[in-house]
């Protein structure tokens, strides 16, 4: 397994082109399941994560191309790709493919929508909590389809005639649940009310594609959806969002290693709670045309609070991020997560850097150090890996995070963005 080495000490300073963002990416590819014509995406990112998407989509049928770079495109910039669904040839998500990556679960909405039937291995348990699909279920039903569990398997199957709207009023906020049941509402018989939807921009993304193929959604942004069934969807071209929770670490980097970077591409709008925490612990943050400018220099970092939040509140996926710039403060803070139960994988590995961290239930104190001390770490999932290479710029001396996959499933390009801004930090193959 691939390995990465870095150095610490080095300032940021320049320029980081942020990806499309994945958690819009992965919903907008599986919205291709709902119409027999292409849907073209541009702007998705090159991630591990978008690939094993494809492999399950590719599995019912979908025909994936991937376009050249176009007149004016920028270097490094996301990829143009198709997603074509013209039959569905298989409506069974198995078990060896959605075990790998929970998001692959929603396919059930579309499926269930366009074919009237779905049989999707159950996600599992996951690193950061049990995530269970309770919320998922409980909007299928509601919208008339017959669930069973079998052998591991959720069995879906639609009245005669297709789904039909309803009310449905989540108990929960949830992103994936939102997604999935906005999705199959588009081809629902009548209207669907979602109450309680969950706001993340990532979920706007995808509605605005949706009504680009011929949906009609009302109340895009708000936690209250109003779906208009329509017979069927057509194809259209849609763009991926900038990526907030990478705005939102590198923007942390740059807090913790010191310098001055600009987020090209990046919009505040989407991650204003943790901009502003940012700007509480004394990181100066400017808006440009262009996107969002992160300037330390050299000041100490103040403590601040935080508490995870569903959007438009601190997100959960910039929690360990924060943690990791919280350890060098100059005093004590309280981190809360409220969204997963077991996302403090990353403590004990900050620890190995000197970090000063304690836990009891959902609230993390974390006593600031003048100065993290460089080791050698092992990346648990997605967000605390990059906790640790963004501490690693920091710490003095080596650092060597193992067990990068975890960050080649979100982060495009994470060493070359950060070793032309100054930092130095390689990839070890394995
Ligand atoms: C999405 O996960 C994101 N994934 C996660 O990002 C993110 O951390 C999370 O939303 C919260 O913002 C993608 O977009 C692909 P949820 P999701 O359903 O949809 C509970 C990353 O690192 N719940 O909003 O799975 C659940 O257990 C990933 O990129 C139920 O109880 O999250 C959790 O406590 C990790 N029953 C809470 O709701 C259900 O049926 C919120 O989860 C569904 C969820």
């Amino acid at each position: 397994m691939d390995r990465i080495r870095l150095v610490g000490g080095n300032e940021l300073n320049g320029e980081i082109l942020i990806s499309g963002a994945k958690n819009a990416a992965l919903p907008l590819m599986i919205s291709s399941l709902l119409t027999h014509e292409p849907l073209v995406l541009e702007n998705v990112p090159r991630l591990a994560d978008v690939k094993q998407l494809e492999r399950i989509l590719e599995n019912h049928g979908v025909d994936i191309a991937v376009h050249g770079r176009r007149r004016g495109e920028a270097e490094g910039g996301g990829q143009r790709m198709t997603f074509h669904a013209k039959d569905i040839v298989d409506t069974t998500a198995p078990y060896d493919l959605v075990s790998k990556m929970r998001a692959s679960f929603w396919v059930i909405g579309p499926l269930l929508a366009r074919e009237h039937n779905a049989r999707v291995s159950l996600p599992g348990g996951c690193a950061i909590g049990t995530r269970p699909v309770d919320l998922f279920l409980y909007g299928l039903k509601a919208l008339g389809a017959d669930i069973d569990i079998d052998e591991g398997y959720v069995v879906a199957k639609a009245p005669k005639g297709g789904l039909v709207g309803t009310t449905i009023t989540f108990p929960k906020v949830s992103v994936g649940a939102t997604h999935t049941i906005l999705m199959a509402a588009t081809l629902a018989k009548g209207t669907t009310i979602i109450e309680n939807a969950a706001r993340e921009p990532e979920i706007g993304n995808v509605a605005e594609c949706l009504v680009a193929m011929g949906a009609k959604i009302s109340g895009i942004g708000t936690e209250r959806l109003v779906i208009e069934g329509v017979s069927e969807l057509h194809g259209a071209t849609h763009e991926v969002l900038p990526d907030r929770i990478e705005t939102g670490t590198y923007a942390m980097a740059t807090a913790m290693a010191g310098g001055n970077v600009l987020l090209r591409g990046a919009r505040a709008e989407h991650l204003q709670a943790a901009l502003d925490t940012l700007s509480g612990s004394g990181v100066h943050i400017t808006n440009e045309d262009n996107g969002i400018r992160v300037y330390r220099n050299g000041n100490g970092i103040q403590p601040v609070d935080v508490e995870t939040q569903p959007f438009p509140g601190f997100p959960t996926d910039l929690q360990a991020q924060f943690m990791a710039l919280m350890t060098m403060s100059t005093g004590t803070s309280h981190i809360r997560e409220t969204i997963f139960e077991n996302r403090y994988m990353h403590v004990a590995e900050l620890a190995r850097f000197g970090a000063d961290i304690s836990v009891d239930g959902q609230v993390a104190t974390v006593h600031g150090k003048p100065q993290l001390k460089g080791a050698q770490v092992m990346a648990t999932d997605l967000r605390a890996s990059v906790s640790l290479v963004i501490a690693g710029l920091a710490a003095r001396g080596e650092t060597i995070v193992n067990r990068v996959y975890h960050l080649d499933r979100g982060f495009e390009r994470l060493e070359e963005k950060l070793s032309r801004c100054g930092a130095e930090i390689e990839r070890l193959a394995s």
